[in-house]
């Protein structure tokens, strides 16, 4: 638009200038007398005005460029490898349909086992895309694109979507695109994904700043797709040796067998009573199995001695909780668990180890831990004594709420057990 203003005045304003340059050569006189001269104000003022114009669009776009570069900006100094892949991703797409336009659009991404699938989208329906999972194979095409970015007409009939796909999308549209931007995250030879950006018109027009914007975008998300993946392998990795490690020691200790699986899953109960974040239900999980692991440096015959111990293998055995801390803390990916895991074993009223927290002091997790873990505990079969009934150990709890328990939890703990005794928790 801007371009073809100044391509149509440029001749204008020549002409204008020369003219002016000729009344100062002297013509002034003749020309001030002739109608010309009215002519060349009248054009000299349109001409001023265009520039004028001209330079006012250009300080728009400049002004919308900025505001573009600085959201992107923002953007990427937001990013962290703990956000959730779908929660980025939705972003990315709203930005992308901003920049573009439109309100028409799909994400596809390849996932860790290797399928496709759609995990954002506007205008069409949801339901029916994210029930569409594609194999590998549906976009190795996208490997032989040459750029990252192609604009294509009606691209229901490219031969770019597998025959199939296309069959099933167009059966459920009413109306077609018919023109979309399609751009892909690439990171490497890699490709993770792509996003259509669909018009259902065909007369748009896209600035190549538009598109410059886009390609900065698929850049970013490829990158973030490309670590996200990364990370995860990375923590599942982690999360698998740690699984791993506490096979070992339950073979060492024969009488907690499962402890870590079903104090995992009783704290995850209790947790969700207290309607903690979804995070933290996935946290209480980990800490329930690993909670544990520092008796790795237990001699085994303290761990499985069949009588009571005396005070000194009891000292040695209250060093786990720290053991465990420092192997947590050995995990970058878990890090955060390491406190939790340390307070396992203090009490609400302060007499504990090992730091003989009190009350609140005691982290949340810590709190849910210490009555999954007793609860579990008494209920088990240990070297030195047989499993108390059910009954007895919820008679224990209850004694010991506001004494070693937090009573709030010791609540949510009997609730939990009440809804789910019919379902075999225990
Ligand atoms: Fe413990």
């Amino acid at each position: 638009m801007h371009n073809k203003l100044f391509k149509l005045f440029l001749p204008i304003s020549v002409f204008t200038f020369s003219l002016f340059l000729l009344m100062n050569l002297g013509l002034i006189d003749l020309l001030r007398s002739s109608k010309l001269a009215f002519g060349l104000l009248i054009s000299g003022f349109f001409t001023i005005g265009t520039i004028v114009f001209i330079m006012l669009s250009e300080l728009k776009r400049f002004k919308y460029l900025n505001k573009r570069y600085e959201k992107i900006l923002r953007f990427i100094s937001n990013i962290e490898p703990t956000i959730d892949l779908k929660f980025f991703m939705d972003k990315v797409f709203d930005f992308a349909l901003e920049l573009t336009a439109t309100r028409f659009g799909t994400i596809c991404i390849s996932t860790n086992d290797g399928n496709w699938e759609f995990i954002s989208m506007k205008g069409y329906n949801k339901e029916f895309l994210k029930d569409i999972h594609f194999e590998e194979e549906c976009f190795e095409h996208l490997k032989c694109e040459n750029s990252e970015i192609k604009v294509i007409e009606d691209i229901l009939q490219s031969s770019r979507i597998p025959k199939h796909i296309r069959k099933i999308i167009k059966s459920e549209l009413k109306d077609t695109p018919k023109k979309s931007i399609l751009g892909i995250f690439r990171h490497g030879k890699e490709v993770l994904g792509f996003i259509t950006i669909d018009y259902m018109k065909e007369k748009v027009d896209f600035s190549s700043e538009t598109l410059e914007l886009l390609k900065l975008l698929l850049k970013i998300s490829a990158l973030f797709i490309s670590a996200k993946k990364d990370y995860e392998r990375r923590m599942i990795f982690q999360k698998e040796v740690i699984r791993s490690m506490i096979r070992i020691i339950e073979l060492k200790d024969k009488y907690t067998k499962g402890h870590s699986e079903r104090v995992a899953n009783i704290s995850v109960k209790i947790a969700k009573r207290l309607g903690l974040s979804a995070e933290d239900v996935d946290m209480v999980h980990w800490v329930g199995i690993i909670h544990d692991i520092g008796k790795v440096g237990i001699p085994d015959e303290i761990l499985n001695k069949a009588m009571k111990l005396t005070k000194e293998e009891y000292e040695i055995v209250k060093k786990h909780p720290t053991l465990g801390e420092q192997v947590i803390n050995q995990m970058s990916y878990l890090k955060d668990l390491a406190p939790i895991v340390r307070h396992h074993h203090e009490k609400w009223d302060g007499t504990g180890y090992p730091d003989g927290l009190k009350g609140k002091e005691i982290p949340l997790l810590s709190r849910i831990l210490a009555v999954a873990d007793a609860f579990d505990a008494m209920t088990s079969d240990r070297s030195y004594r047989k499993a108390l009934s059910i009954e007895e150990a919820l008679n224990e709890i209850k004694k010991n709420s506001g004494i070693q328990f937090d009573p709030e939890i010791v609540d949510a703990f009997l609730d939990v057990l009440s809804i789910y005794e019919e379902e075999n928790l225990v």
